[in-house]
């Protein structure tokens, strides 16, 4: 079955979807993106997804989409036209495209925003084998930029740092800053420690993850104790259990940092137990 693509109001055959070269996202990495997941044709956290949109865009003093207010029904549609049942919906907005490559934003009166959505199947998503056994990470240098928290598409140096990872032998890459980790190249970052839950305070320099506010939601709501602040690399990995969380991979336990394992090198108690209350809070309030 070919894919279904939504661009700039039009839904068309993945081979017919098209954007300019001159689009500004590909020239000038001048686009946000969001990533929302699908379980059993519902939409997992929409309402936080596009909520970090609209910010996203305010922050770059990016116009909204036209569309802005159907996306829910755009991505209804693009769950129905492409029968997604697992997966997720991948969307774009870019400053558009000026006919030509220029620093200047261009006025937007004039130049509109080109905004894609895709679908990407991903049958089973929930009952991922690594959920079981724990991902491997390594540790690298945060080289990113100081605005983190703006979802925009400048992915090189995450992309390089799964690369990284995959090199070593390992499933991803933690980003670290003066010895404290920021996030993971594409999640945010946590350890438990005495059953206390750690994870980096909000600010410009990670992703405010819309999986990460509603697993510390629920795990307050459950009575386990939350801790926002930064943590060292070195304590990390003197933790008892380490985890992930995003809207692709949920909350994923993690067993190994740089070599060193956590606890017996199985998933512990809490980050399963996480995993568990998101899934089925999650799955209760899709839309
Ligand atoms: N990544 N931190 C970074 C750097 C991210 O790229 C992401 C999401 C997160 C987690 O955010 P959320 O819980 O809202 O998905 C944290 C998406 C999934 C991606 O790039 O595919």
């Amino acid at each position: 079955m070919t894919r279904t693509v939504y661009v700039n109001g039009d839904y068309l055959p993945e081979e017919d979807a098209k954007v300019s070269v001159f689009d500004r996202s590909f020239l000038m990495a001048d686009g946000v993106y969001e990533v929302t997941s699908v379980l059993g044709g519902k939409l997992i956290d929409f309402d936080g997804h596009l909520a970090r949109l609209e910010r996203s865009l305010g922050e770059l003093d990016m116009q909204k989409p036209e569309a802005f207010d159907d996306l829910l029904e755009i991505h209804r549609e693009l769950v129905r036209r492409n029968d997604l049942e697992d997966g997720m919906i991948y969307l774009q907005v870019s400053r558009g495209s000026a006919g030509d490559r220029d620093f200047i934003f261009p006025d937007p009166k004039e130049v509109k925003p080109t905004l894609v959505l895709f679908t990407q199947s991903k049958p089973g998503l929930a009952d991922s084998p690594a959920a079981k056994t724990g991902i491997k990470v390594i540790s690298i240098e945060d080289i990113r930029w100081g605005r983190r928290d703006i979802k925009t598409v400048q992915l090189l140096y995450p992309s390089m740092g799964k690369m990284m990872a995959i090199k070593a032998g390992c499933d991803d890459a933690w980003l670290v800053e003066d010895g404290f980790v920021t996030e993971g190249t594409s999640n945010n970052a946590y350890i438990v420690k005495d059953g206390k839950i750690i994870t980096r305070q909000l600010s410009n320099d990670i992703l405010h993850g819309i999986t990460r506010a509603a697993v510390l939601r629920f795990a307050r709501e459950a009575q386990m104790e939350v801790e926002e602040r930064s943590f060292t690399l070195d304590e990390a990995k003197a933790a008892d259990e380490a985890f992930i969380t995003s809207a692709s991979q949920f909350v994923m336990p993690v067993v190994e940092i740089d070599g060193v394992t956590l606890g017996d090198g199985a998933p512990g108690k809490v980050a399963p137990r996480l995993r568990e209350i998101y899934l089925d809070e999650s799955l209760k309030n899709a839309i």
